[in-house]
């Protein structure tokens, strides 16, 4: 098993006097979908973000495929095999479809992003037929596609999605579901947060809970499944509250 991610007690936070997480640790594997799950607020957003170099780290560490990466910024992680989605505002609307990709091919020679760009409409013929188009046009599961797929053009080993079905109705996130296990078909690792906590363990391969800028839980997804603490951190809720 290759480990191609490990954050180790983070400590991070939007102000120095104020972290948000208190050393939380995850790690993903290739091959792997590992999901993120917690209440609003838990601090799975912040954990993404110092994880891609977003977020400040104060203590603890971030190591891609064995380096230590830990306070790289952003835009030179994609260089270290590293995507991020955000969990809004994914796509230029006013952009087409082709336009947008060319956007996440900023950092490749441009011959090479060209041709990844083929290559991902040969992937995604849904992309191809729209290429022309204004992003606008999408529906919220189409843009999170393109939202992906543009953060594929750098071929990443490593890609951080924030909650990639957010708003998408049950059948739109099943198959942005079905897309995101395609990623990991050939060794890359996916790092995904998820506020849809069932649906994302029934397709996720591992899974931590996260609550109140720590860890919590975690463990094999079909386990967690099971595991009826989950819902009482997710509610928040006293156990004496849950019949
Ligand atoms: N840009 C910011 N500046 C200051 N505080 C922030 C910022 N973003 C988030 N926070 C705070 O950090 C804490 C954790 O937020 P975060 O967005 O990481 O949670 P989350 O688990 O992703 O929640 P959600 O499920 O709502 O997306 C919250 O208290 C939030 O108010
Ligand atoms: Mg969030």
């Amino acid at each position: 098993m290759t480990r191609r991610l490990t954050a180790s007690g983070i400590v991070a936070g939007y102000r120095p006097d104020l972290p948000i997480l208190h050393g939380v640790s995850v790690h993903v594997d290739a091959g792997e979908v590992m999901t993120i799950i917690g209440p609003n607020g838990a601090g799975k957003s912040t954990l993404i973000k110092a994880i891609a170099g977003l977020v400040t780290v104060s203590a603890g560490t971030v190591e891609i495929d064995g380096e230590d990466r830990t306070g790289t910024p952003a835009h030179l992680l994609a260089g270290a095999g590293v995507a991020y989605v955000p969990q809004t505002g994914n796509v230029f609307t006013t952009l087409t479809i082709r336009e947008n990709l060319i956007v996440g091919g900023a950092a490749l020679a441009k011959a090479e992003a060209l041709a990844r760009i083929d290559e991902i409409f040969t992937q995604y013929p849904m992309l191809a037929a729209k290429r022309a188009e204004k992003a606008r046009v999408l529906s919220g599961g189409e843009r999170q596609i393109l939202a992906i797929a543009r953060a594929l053009l750098t071929s990443p080993r490593i890609i951080l999605l924030d909650e990639p079905t957010a708003g998408l109705s049950p059948m739109a996130a099943a198959e942005l579901f079905d897309l995101v296990r395609g990623l990991v078909a050939d060794g890359a690792a996916v790092l995904m947060v998820e506020q849809n906590a069932k649906a994302a363990l029934k397709m996720s391969d591992r899974a931590y809970v996260l609550a109140e800028g720590e860890n919590r839980i975690d463990g094999v997804a079909s386990d967690l499944l099971e595991n009826d603490e989950i819902g009482r951190i997710f509610l928040g809720a006293r156990p004496e509250d849950v019949a």
